[in-house]
């Protein structure tokens, strides 16, 4: 191949994975019904709104129509993103959103960057651990031993969970241990903005307390909650990227999920 067409071939390969970039988890409450066309009329004003107001600030939450048919909206970018990115991810969100979940007044859908939702509820405020997905590397940690690297991982996201709670920090916590001199944890969290600190400190806690049961001894997990987020991976994987490290290399990307739905 030329190296025109090499390029070529490389940019369209590149757009077209820009293009299909599926979201990371939707939910879909199949317990509630688009009841009227007002309330989809809302819904269809509201998410540009959603849309504008997140590229530009990161975090948005309104309401928008009157009674029955009032429709309230959240979204949020994870707050090491750029603005560039974040403001792509609000957009294919609000795009795919009423595609994945037509019917549904109350939908949710995550990306890695950002996540959006809205309901004739509302939820502001509240802490929502109602439906959330758990991403787990299949791979367990094996350098240092598991027990080191959940003492480690403990202390790390205490560390980060601390930082989340601070208004100041916009519910974003985020830091890296080195655990072993190839190996470096790092880990994010972050709360939606809507919560008080006792909200915020309550959703990562419960994501935490699951970690046994979902990320035992995984070299990396992911949590989305409607009200939080969490992440840990032995390679850097938050803004600014740390590019020093060569665990990066190597490193496995096969995740598996695990549903899970409050009783
Ligand atoms: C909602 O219903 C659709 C269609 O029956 C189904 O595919 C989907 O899994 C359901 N969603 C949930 C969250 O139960
Ligand atoms: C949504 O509702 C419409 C009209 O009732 C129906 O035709 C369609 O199959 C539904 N879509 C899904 C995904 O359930
Ligand atoms: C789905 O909607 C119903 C009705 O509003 C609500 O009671 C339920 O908690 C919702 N499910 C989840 C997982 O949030
Ligand atoms: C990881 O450890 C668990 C529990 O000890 C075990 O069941 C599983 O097979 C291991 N997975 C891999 C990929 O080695």
């Amino acid at each position: 191949m030329s190296s025109i067409h090499h390029f070529l071939f490389l940019f369209f390969l590149c757009l077209w994975i820009a293009e299909s970039a599926d979201p990371s988890g939707q939910f879909c409450n199949n317990s509630t019904k688009i009841s009227s066309t007002q309330i989809s009329k809302n819904i269809d004003t509201l998410l540009p709104k959603l849309v504008s107001r997140t590229s530009q600030y990161g975090f948005i939450k309104t309401s928008y129509g009157e009674g029955e048919a009032q429709v309230y909206g959240l979204a949020q970018c994870r707050g090491d993103v750029s603005s560039e990115d974040c403001s792509t991810c609000i957009h294919d969100a609000a795009d795919e959103i009423r595609k994945r979940c037509p019917n549904q007044s109350d939908s949710r859908i995550w990306y890695e960057y950002c996540f959006l939702r809205y309901s004739t509820r509302n939820f502001f405020g509240q802490v929502d651990t109602g439906f959330g997905i758990y991403y787990y590397n299949v791979q367990n940690v094996t350098d240092p031993d598991p027990d080191t690297f959940n003492k480690e991982l403990g202390a790390l996201m205490d560390k980060i969970r601390s930082e989340a709670v601070l208004p100041a920090n916009k519910g974003l916590g985020k830091g890296k241990t080195k655990l072993t001199p190839f190996n470096t944890l790092y880990a994010l969290v972050q709360c939606t903005r809507d919560l008080s600190k006792q909200g915020c400190a309550e959703c990562l806690a419960i994501a935490i307390s699951n970690f046994p049961t979902f990320c035992n001894d995984k070299k990396g997990c992911r949590v989305l909650y409607s009200s939080c987020y969490l992440r840990y991976e032995l390679y850097p994987f938050y803004f600014p990227l740390d590019s020093q490290d060569s665990t990066l290399l190597g490193a496995s990307k096969n995740y598996h999920s695990h549903t899970v739905y409050k009783p």
